[in-house]
């Protein structure tokens, strides 16, 4: 592999860690735990992993010495890329190696589909070298694929005994974490002599609660993405001819988005839940954009920047429902797929629909209405995620100011560009915040595994101070569980995080929007990811965690 001058110097950066984790660790355990919610029904579900204590780390001044015979660890890296997930597997190695030499480390390739079709690969010294403090899931890879059946997990433990592995860890998002739980308990009422330990991983922010600050890569993601926000906001008030509308990844929560908008300080930002609280429709959104344009248009200012979460769509009550008659109308629907022609497709719908549905789907621009019955995923759901918000609204925005022009109540240009950014931001190299966590993570699992625990999900906590004073932990995963209805039926899941409208990162973006609309022009421009430099510019956390944390 060629490297870049940076990744060189990267891989010789030793990350910070709490200093729990520095000599021997002994376990405390803390109270038995009751899951978020339904209890009964968690309980009853695992039976053999509920009710487990928090696990926190402490410096075992006994000195004793390690008595632990080796074992072998097979790691999973699941779902979408983020940041830092290198250092979770070198954090883990070198704890095993630390433990003792004989350990060995086995990652499972192509994410969780790895471990059923028994596909891995041994990661030794000289490969976790070479992927140290960098982005990307590239070492073992990752997927998509479910572990939620029975056979899954017998193939698991075939695959398992052929390496002798006695521990996994999966290093996942909420669904992920909640599949770990679930083969951890099948495990142990099995006997199978596995133990199974998740790890907090996503771009989006969302697996997040009472015991989890912030899930892995969420930091570095959203530097990146304020970094180009940052950088467009300069070229928008160096040009002062656009307006820039960016959407911004995050699946469903607007988590991304808020701390982007935190960061760079734009004229608008939308916020789903907000959007949903105040059960806004898409015509509210677009009044309210078209408002702050001519505001600004008076002052002279016919540019500025709109930041729109990727889940959006689905939080505008009406699009909701839209969405779920235009779902449940084309499941498997063969007449429809027999018709010829867009237009025949269209007038079939706007039959179909309810009167209310059909208004809006009328009134949307061609080409989003013709996205919302293309892009289907397996499930036979449209996709949100693919259908370009930053288009719809640049349209209908254009069209109401075009109106508003004609009446005399609007004088300003209304030039766009639009942008779409995820990708860039999901293996970026991790910032220190995201290395120095990961590795942590990583040495953490390892204490769980030699104290023989299954269930539970690595944290580390007191993330706003220095990374010596961070706490490490465990926390079972079905303390996190609740029951919610998914394809129809009821299943334990780990409760997904949305942005709190009454939380601290909220609120202070409320109280100051209105000041970054105006006309004063009150861009901030992050800059890139700074790596060596003073602390207090490498090692800042997320401005979510920061006033998450202020005790103001
Ligand atoms: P995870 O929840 O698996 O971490 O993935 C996050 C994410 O990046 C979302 O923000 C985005 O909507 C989705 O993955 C994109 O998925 P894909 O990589 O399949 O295009």
């Amino acid at each position: 592999m060629q490297k870049s001058p940076l990744q060189i110097a990267r891989q010789a950066y030793q990350p910070k860690m709490p200093a729990a984790l520095r000599g021997k660790v002994r376990l405390q355990e803390g109270e038995r735990t009751q899951s978020v919610a339904d209890c009964d029904a968690i309980q009853e579900l695992f039976p053999n992993t509920y009710g487990m204590p928090v696990i926190t780390m402490q410096p075992d001044s006994t000195g004793a010495a390690s008595t632990a015979k080796p074992v072998n660890v097979g790691v999973i890296l699941s779902g979408g890329q983020a940041p830092g997930g290198h250092n979770v597997i070198s954090g883990l190695y070198d704890g095993l190696k630390a433990l003792n030499p004989a350990n060995r480390l086995y990652g499972f390739l192509g994410g969780p589909s790895g471990l059923i079709d028994g596909k891995y690969q041994e990661l030794t010294g000289d490969i976790i070298d070479e992927y140290r403090n960098t982005g990307g899931f590239d070492i073992i890879g990752s997927g998509r694929t479910k572990l939620e059946e029975t056979w899954q997990f017998d193939n698991g433990i075939e695959v398992c005994r052929r390496l002798g592995i006695t521990a996994i860890v999966i290093i996942g998002g909420d669904d992920s974490n909640t599949n770990a739980c679930v083969l951890a308990e099948y495990y142990r009422q099995k006997n199978a002599g596995i133990q199974v330990i998740g790890c907090p991983k996503t771009i989006d922010g969302d697996l997040k609660n009472s015991m989890i600050e912030t899930s892995f890569g969420f930091d570095t993601a959203c530097k990146v993405y304020s970094e180009l926000i940052g950088n467009i906001q300069r070229d928008a008030n160096s040009a002062k001819k656009y307006w820039h509308f960016i959407r911004l990844m995050g699946r469903s929560a607007s988590h991304i988005a808020l701390e982007c908008a935190l960061q760079s300080q734009p004229n608008i930002c939308l916020i789903s839940e907000e959007i949903e609280a105040k059960n806004m429709t898409l015509t509210d959104i677009v009044d309210n954009i078209c408002d702050i344009v001519v505001a600004r248009a008076e002052a002279g200012l016919n540019f500025g920047t709109v930041l729109i979460p990727e889940g959006l769509i689905e939080f505008i009550p009406a699009m909701r429902i839209l969405i779920q008659e235009l779902n449940d109308l084309l499941a498997a629907n063969h007449e429809f797929t027999s018709l010829e022609g867009d237009d025949a497709k269209r007038e079939y719908i706007k039959q179909k629909l309810s009167k209310t549905s059909c208004e809006l789907y009328r009134a949307l621009p061609k080409a989003i209405a013709q996205q919302l019955t293309m892009d289907r995923d397996p499930h036979g759901n449209v996709q949100v995620s693919l259908i370009e918000t930053e288009k719809l609204l640049i349209e209908m925005v254009s069209k109401k100011l075009a109106k508003m022009k004609a009446n005399g109540l609007y004088s300003g240009k209304f030039a766009t560009q639009h942008h779409f950014f995820g990708y860039e931001g999901r293996c970026a190299i991790p910032s220190n915040f995201d290395a120095d966590y990961c590795y942590s993570l990583g040495q953490t699992a390892v204490h769980l595994i030699a104290a023989g625990k299954t269930g539970y999900m690595t944290v580390i906590r007191n993330l706003t101070a220095p990374a010596d004073q961070w706490l490490a932990g465990g926390v079972p995963i079905t303390m996190m569980m609740n029951m919610e209805r998914r394809n129809g039926r009821m299943k334990p899941v780990i409760q997904k995080a949305l942005v709190d409208l009454n939380g601290k990162p909220f609120l202070y973006f409320a109280e100051h929007r209105e000041e970054w609309a105006d006309a004063n022009t009150s861009y901030i421009y992050p800059g890139p990811i700074q790596y060596y430099g003073p602390s207090e510019v490498c090692d800042r956390p997320t401005k979510t965690l920061l006033l998450e944390h202020w005790n103001g």
